[in-house]
C-alpha cells in the first residue's frame, strides 16, 4: 500500500489514537449503506484500496462489490456507481440531490471554498454562475461568432505541420498553443504569438502546476485523517502561494486590461466584445464579485483546454494506429467536400468524422469518472442509504467500455457509431440520453463546454486527416497508447510523436 508521502513522524500520533477509535464503520455489513470492503478503524478502507482509484481499479471493485459500492477513506465516504440505470438516478432523476461537488483541503484552496462554478455546491451561487457563463461561452451564437477565428488558428497549425521534420512532431505542443489561443481569444480577445511567448509559458506553467498539486495523491493522508492535518501545512502553503500568484497573473495581465477597455467604451453595440466583457458587466451590475470573475477565468483555464487537448491527442494517435479508419475518414472528407475546406458548418455532413470523435471519447474519455458529485443530505440510491456529503463517482468510462453493453469495447472501431450504435449521441441537450455514453456527463452539472469541444475536436481531426497522411515515426509500428490516469483525467502516458506527410492534391 502506498500512503503517498505519509511522513514517518505522522504515524506517531496514530499509535496513540488507534485504540480509541476501535469502532468499525460497519462498511456495508448493516444492510443499509452500499456494500464495500470492511473498514478498519481510522484508516477505513484506505489501506486495502490504496490511493490510485482510477477507472480500471474501480471496475475491479465493482465486479466484487456491485454496481454501487462504498469506500471509507478515513473520514471521507466515497460511493462508486458503475451501472447506467444508477447513473441516470445520480445525474438525472436525483440530479438535485446529487448535484453538489465534494471538496477537500486542496480544492478548498484552489476555489476559495467554492467561489467558482465547477467545484461549487449545488444552489443559488452555482445557478447564477452557470447562467452568467452560458451567454458568453456556451451558445450557438458564440460558436457562430468564433468559427472563423477557429479556422484561422487551425490553419496556422496545418501550415506549421507542412514544414514539420520527417521524423515527426509531438503534436500536442502545436495543439496546446492553438487551444490556448482559441480560449484566450474567446475570453479576452488576445493571442500568444508563439510557444516562446513568455505569457504563454507562464500561463501553461501555472495551470500545469495547479493540476499537479490538485490531482496528486500526496495530500490524501491529511485529507482522510484529520489528526494528521498539521503535517500537510507545507503542502497547503505551496497551494496557497501558487493560487495567489496564478490569480494575480490572470488579473494583472488580462482581467484588468478588459476592465480598462470596458470603462472607455460608451453604450454602443460594440461594447461587449469578448466573454470577459459579459462577465465584467455582471460584476458591474452587482451580480458577482471580482473574486467570482477571477474564478470564472480559473475554471475555464482548468476545464476547457487540457480536456479538449487530451481528446485531440487520443483521436490522432488512434487514427495513426488504425490506418484503415484514417483512410476511410479521408475518403469521406474528399467525397463530401472535394476542394472545400473542413469548416464548422460542414461537420453535420461528415458522419464518419463524428463517429471517430465519439469512438475516441468512448474508449479514452478524458474525464473518465466525471467531476465528482456529492449529496448535501443523506440520500437513497439503488435501495441503499448514501450518507450525507459522500463523494459520488460515476465510472463513465466503464459505462462506455463494459462488454455486457458494447460489442468488443476494447477495439477502436468508429463504425460502431454508424452501425449497431447508430442512435447514440454525445450531445445531451435535446435528444434521448443513452446512459452508457456520457463523456460529458448529463443533467444539471453536465459539461456546458460540449457545444465548443465537439466541433473543435471534429475540426482538428478533419483538417489534419484531409491535409496529411499521419504515420508513426520511422522505426516504430504504432503509437504507444498506454494510459496515465489522475484523480480526474485519462491522458496518453507518452505524448504521441506523429509524422505528417502532406496529401498531394489529386
Ligand atoms: C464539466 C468533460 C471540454 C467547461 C465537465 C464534466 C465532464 C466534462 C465529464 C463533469 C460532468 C459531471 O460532473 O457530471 C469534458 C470533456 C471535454 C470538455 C471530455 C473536451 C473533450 C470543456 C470545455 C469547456 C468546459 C471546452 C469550456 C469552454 C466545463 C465546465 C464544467 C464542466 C464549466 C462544470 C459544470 C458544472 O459543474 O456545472 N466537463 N469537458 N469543458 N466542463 Fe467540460
Amino acid at each position: 500500500v502506498k500512503f503517498g508521502q505519509l511522513p514517518v513522524a505522522a504515524c506517531i500520533p496514530l499509535v496513540f489514537v488507534l485504540p480509541f477509535f476501535f469502532v468499525t464503520y460497519g462498511g456495508g455489513g448493516d444492510g443499509k449503506t452500499p456494500p464495500g470492503p470492511v473498514a478498519l478503524p481510522v484508516f477505513g478502507n484506505w489501506i486495502q484500496v490504496g490511493n490510485d482509484l482510477n477507472h480500471r481499479n474501480l471496475v475491479g471493485m465493482a465486479k466484487k462489490y456491485g454496481d454501487v459500492f462504498l469506500l471509507r477513506l478515513g473520514v471521507r465516504n466515497l460511493a462508486v456507481v458503475s451501472d447506467p440505470k444508477l447513473a441516470a438516478e445520480v445525474l438525472h432523476t436525483q440530479g438535485v440531490e446529487f448535484g453538489s461537488r465534494p471538496r477537500n483541503l486542496v480544492w478548498d484552496i484552489f476555489t476559495d471554498s467554492g467561489k467558482d462554478m465547477v467545484f461549487t455546491e449545488y444552489g443559488d451561487h452555482w445557478r447564477k454562475m452557470r447562467r452568467i457563463m452560458t451567454m458568453p461561452f456556451f451558445t450557438n451564437k458564440v460558436v457562430a461568432q468564433y468559427r472563423e477565428m477557429w479556422q484561422e488558428e487551425m490553419n496556422a497549425v496545418v501550415e506549421s505541420l507542412r514544414a514539420a521534420p520527417t521524423e515527426g512532431v509531438v503534436v500536442r505542443r502545436r495543439l496546446q498553443l492553438m487551444l490556448y489561443n482559441i480560449m484566450y481569444r474567446m475570453m479576452f480577445d488576445v493571442r500568444f504569438e508563439s510557444a516562446e511567448d513568455p505569457l504563454f509559458q507562464q500561463a501553461t506553467r501555472f495551470n500545469s502546476e495547479r493540476s499537479r498539486l490538485a490531482q496528486s495523491f500526496d495530500y490524501n493522508y491529511g485529507d482522510f485523517i484529520p489528526i494528521l492535518r498539521p503535517f500537510l501545512k507545507g503542502y497547503l502553503e505551496k497551494c496557497r502561494d501558487l493560487q495567489s500568484r496564478r490569480l494575480a497573473f490572470f488579473n494583472d495581465n488580462y482581467v484588468e486590461k478588459r476592465r480598462k477597455v470596458m470603462s472607455t467604451r460608451d453604450g454602443s453595440s460594440d461594447r461587449l466584445r469578448c466573454a470577459m466583457d459579459y462577465i465584467l458587466e455582471a460584476e458591474m451590475n452587482g451580480e458577482i464579485s471580482s473574486d467570482n470573475v477571477l474564478y470564472i477565468v480559473e475554471n475555464i483555464n482548468v476545464a476547457a483546454i487540457e480536456t479538449t487537448l487530451w481528446g485531440m491527442e487520443w483521436a490522432l494517435a488512434e487514427l495513426v494506429n488504425h490506418p484503415s479508419c484514417q483512410k476511410r475518414l479521408r475518403e469521406e472528407l474528399q467525397r463530401v467536400l472535394g476542394e472545400e475546406p473542413v469548416t464548422e458548418t460542414s461537420l453535420p455532413r461528415l458522419p464518419y468524422l463524428q463517429a471517430v470523435v465519439k469512438e475516441t471519447l468512448r474508449l479514452h474519455s478524458p474525464i473518465p469518472l466525471l467531476v465528482p458529485h456529492m449529496n448535501l443530505d443523506a440520500a437513497k440510491l439503488g435501495g441503499y442509504e448514501i450518507p450525507k456529503r459522500t463523494k459520488v463517482i460515476v465510472n463513465a468510462w466503464w459505462l462506455g467500455n463494459n462488454p455486457e453493453w458494447w460489442v468488443r469495447p476494447e477495439e477502436f472501431r468508429p463504425e460502431r457509431f454508424l452501425e449497431e450504435e447508430g442512435e447514440v449521441e454525445a450531445m445531451v441537450g435535446g435528444g434521448k440520453v443513452d446512459f452508457r455514453f456520457l463523456p460529458f456527463g448529463v443533467g444539471r452539472r453536465s459539461c456546458p463546454g460540449i457545444i465548443l469541444a465537439m466541433p473543435l475536436l471534429g475540426l482538428v481531426v478533419g483538417k489534419l486527416v484531409k491535409e496529411f497522411e499521419m504515420v508513426p515515426p520511422p522505426g516504430t509500428e504504432k503509437i504507444d497508447v498506454t494510459e496515465k490516469g489522475g484523480q480526474f483525467s485519462l491522458q496518453i502516458a507518452k505524448h504521441a510523436t506523429i509524422v505528417f506527410c502532406p496529401v498531394l492534391a489529386a
